[in-house]
Formats: structure tokens, C-alpha cells, sequence
């Protein structure tokens, strides 16, 4: 049989992770893992049950109960297909503290864990290359300039009809990715051994087919 393999896509919001990872996952023809959705998920289920996301008694007991599971590239949360309904504003802007939970994280981690290393698997994320898979075969960081990354945000919520200034979605990453760097449990962070992308200048083809190539490089080398 094969040798399983992972590769992990870290970086800060909106640097073009997910739909890279989704893109690299398909050429190669291997599960890919959103582990932000997951993050997303609890948030959603958090709300819907009317709790606040603030309330770490509160969100672990939902916790608790959480029927969370990754399958056909989505995310369900008890047995429903929630990949629309996670990218609501109101969960984006509400998800900081959640996410900064560590028994939170540590749950997390373990599942993701568990979905990784059944079988060869894109994992996008903030601490994948750090804490899920720190001995993952092949890490990468994608970055892009803040404005760049507004851009391309305003660019996907239109195409869902949103429409959102530039001013706005640049204030909402950067507050994001202060919160995802500062927080003690699983920050968002470069790993020493990963290689940075700045993809600001890159097309979506062009990103994706440079951790293709150096992917298939040494799959092929082995
Ligand atoms: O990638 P995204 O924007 O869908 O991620 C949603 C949130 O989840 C983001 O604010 C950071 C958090 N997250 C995390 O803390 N750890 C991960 N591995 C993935 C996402």
C-alpha cells in the first residue's frame, strides 16, 4: 500500500487556504480537511442553541454534545451538511474566544487527527504544520497582503450576493489574525520547517501549482 502523507496549509485569513487546499487535495486525488469548518461548526452550534460564545462553561457543555463530522468534502453537524450556513457573518465575527478555548482545541485536534491519518490528506488550518501534524510530510504558509486578501474576500461574498466594504473586511482580518496569533493554545504561527508562500501576486493556478509541482517532486523522488 502507499505511504500515507500529509500536507498542511497554515497562514492568516483569506490568503487563498481553503480553495488551494481543495484544488492541491483534488489533483492528487486525497481527502482534504477544512479544520476551520470545524472551528465554524461549533460556533454555529453554539448560537443555535441560543448560547454565547463568550461563555466557555457554556460552549464546553455544547461541546459535550457536539455530533461533529467530516465527510464528501463538508462539514455536518448532527447528520446535516452545515458548509453554507458556518460562513454566516455572525459566526465569523463571534468565533475568536471559541477558538482560544483550549479543551476546545485539544477536542479538536484529536478528531482532526483521527480524519488525517486514515488515509493521505490536504489539512488547511493555523496550527496544522505546528500542533495537528508537526510531523507532517510536506508544510506549507501561504500569505498575501491584507489588501489583497480584502480583496479577494469582497470578491467571494459577492458571488454569494454579500456586499461588504473593503475598509470593513480589512479591519475584520486584521482583528482576526490578532486574535488567531495572540491566543497561548495552538496560535497561529509559521513552522520553522514550512515554506512560506506569498501568494498577492500568484493566481489561484499559480499557487496551486507550486505546491503541486514541489509535492509531486518528491513523491516521485521517493
Ligand atoms: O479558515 P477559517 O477562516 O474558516 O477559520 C475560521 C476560524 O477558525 C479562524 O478565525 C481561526 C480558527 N481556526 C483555528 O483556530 N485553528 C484552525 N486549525 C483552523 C481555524
Amino acid at each position: 500500500m502507499p505511504e500515507r502523507y500529509q500536507i498542511a496549509i497554515d497562514g492568516p485569513a483569506a490568503s487563498g487556504k481553503s480553495t488551494t487546499a481543495r484544488l492541491v487535495a483534488g489533483e492528487l486525488g486525497i481527502q482534504y480537511l477544512d479544520t476551520g469548518a470545524m472551528y465554524r461548526a461549533l460556533t454555529l452550534d453554539v448560537l443555535r442553541r441560543g448560547g454565547s460564545p463568550q461563555d466557555e462553561a457554556g460552549v464546553l457543555a455544547c461541546l459535550a454534545q457536539l455530533e461533529l463530522d467530516w465527510r464528501a468534502d463538508t462539514v455536518w453537524l448532527a447528520g446535516q451538511d452545515v458548509g453554507e450556513a458556518i460562513r454566516d457573518n455572525r459566526v465569523s465575527v463571534s468565533m475568536g474566544p471559541v477558538c482560544a478555548m483550549p479543551a476546545v482545541r485539544a477536542w479538536m485536534v484529536d478528531l482532526q487527527r483521527r480524519l488525517g491519518s486514515r488515509e493521505s490528506t490536504v489539512l488547511d488550518g493555523r496550527d496544522i504544520g505546528t500542533v495537528v501534524f508537526p510531523a507532517a510530510r510536506f508544510k506549507f504558509f501561504l500569505v498575501a497582503d491584507l489588501a489583497e486578501r480584502a480583496r479577494r474576500r469582497q470578491l467571494e461574498l459577492a458571488g454569494r450576493g454579500l456586499a461588504v466594504s473593503l475598509e470593513e473586511l480589512m479591519s475584520e482580518l486584521e482583528r482576526r489574525d490578532a486574535s488567531d496569533a495572540a491566543r497561548s493554545t495552538g496560535p497561529l504561527r509559521q513552522a520553522p520547517d514550512a515554506e512560506r508562500l506569498d501568494t498577492t501576486l500568484l493566481s489561484l493556478e499559480e499557487q496551486t501549482g507550486r505546491i503541486l509541482e514541489r509535492v509531486r517532486r518528491e513523491l516521485g523522488r521517493s
